[in-house]
């Protein structure tokens, strides 16, 4: 098959197009082959050595995907070859071979049935990024409908999942975006108000014209945005931390969460149970469902256009970035 090796931890460019062996399934394994792998910024960090993981090398990346069973492991009793599956959670693009391949070796058990109704591309980015939004939404215990929740990076793939879930759990949602395309598109999807985080006015349309303060911010970016979203936080406000965009916080001021008692919390999509998982997946698949809201796919390039499919994340998407594995968009 062909697969795209990472032989070192200096980056995207150290990425190739190779051929390989076709894996072979251990008897609790199946093999799928892919129809499409999305793009998360963790599979850069990865091939940076940004990230918590150092699996052997060459490595291939890609944490998500979709595919058909082609070859099933002896113990496994409840997969055929022939049915469609996506990459639940496990470490499928981190300790062991992912997607950005022509076919991928998963455990049976990290496998589930795509959502009906959802097409092949919506369905092949969707689980990292929903069940991260599920835990930043839900990690605090329960948010009284009609909260204020703010989303950082509200047009990415983790903002997008992020605003969808929150208006579908009844929230008012304030999602913050550098594009005004990706802001009007972001207030057709349910915010109640779309804010440029470049434009110094953004915390006064906020706080002195919506007169609103946030429960609850999801941080996708960091950096010199943190505090000013903090300073947006209503008393015993909380934020989930997720992603940092735009790097480390320079010169934090802890006092800025003294008065209001404001709680700041890291965000871990690896660290729930299996089980866990699985509940919160048919949580948000519910939750969707509710809202007849459905993932959403910024751009699907072709399996040999990978390094531009980085790019396009790069430039900042409107929901997920897809490779065509073996498959075109529907
Ligand atoms: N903690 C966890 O378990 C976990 C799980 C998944 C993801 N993450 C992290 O969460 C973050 C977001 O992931 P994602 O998949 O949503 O990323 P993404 O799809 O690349 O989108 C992020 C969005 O943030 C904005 N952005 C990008 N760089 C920025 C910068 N320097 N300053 C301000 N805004 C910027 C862009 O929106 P505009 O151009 O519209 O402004 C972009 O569309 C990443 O850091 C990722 O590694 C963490």
């Amino acid at each position: 098959m062909r697969a795209w090796l990472l032989d070192d931890f200096t980056g995207l460019k150290a990425l190739r197009l190779a051929e390989v062996p076709d894996p072979e399934p251990r008897p609790e394994e199946v093999v799928l082959r892919l129809q499409f792998a999305a793009l998360n910024p963790a599979d850069r960090y990865l091939a940076e050595k940004q990230y918590p993981l150092r699996p052997p090398l060459p490595h291939i990346l890609g944490r998500d995907g979709l595919g058909t069973v082609i070859r099933v492991g002896a113990a496994v009793k409840d997969i055929q070859v022939g049915e469609l599956r996506m990459i639940m959670r496990g470490d499928t693009g981190g300790t062991r071979a992912g997607t950005f391949a022509e076919q991928v070796v998963v455990p049976a058990v990290e496998l589930a049935v795509p959502p009906s109704g959802w097409t092949a591309t919506e369905a092949s980015g969707a689980v990292l990024v929903y069940l991260t939004a599920h835990q930043a939404l839900t990690m605090w215990g329960e948010l009284a409908p009609g909260s204020v929740v703010l989303v950082t990076g509200a047009s990415g793939g983790v903002g997008v999942a992020t605003v969808q879930l929150a208006a579908a759990m009844g929230h008012k949602v304030i999602g913050l975006s550098r594009s005004p395309e990706k802001r009007a598109a972001l207030e057709l999807m349910g915010c109640l108000l779309a804010l440029n985080p470049e434009d110094p006015a953004w915390r006064g349309e906020v706080k002195t014209k919506a007169k609103l303060r946030v429960d609850l911010a999801v941080d996708n970016i960091g950096g010199t945005l943190l505090p000013e979203v903090i300073d947006t936080l209503a008393e015993n406000g909380r934020v989930s931390l997720v992603g940092r965009l735009a790097g480390p916080v320079p010169n934090f001021n802890t006092a800025t969460l003294f008065f209001r008692r404001l709680r700041l919390g890291g965000v871990a999509v690896g660290a729930p149970s299996r089980q866990e998982s699985i509940a919160a997946w048919a949580q948000v698949v519910a939750l969707l469902q509710r809202n007849n809201a459905k993932p959403l796919v910024d751009s699907v390039f072709a399996f040999d256009q990978l390094l531009r499919a980085f790019d396009r994340l790069a430039q900042g998407p409107m929901g997920k970035v897809l490779l065509a594995v073996s498959q075109t968009a529907d």
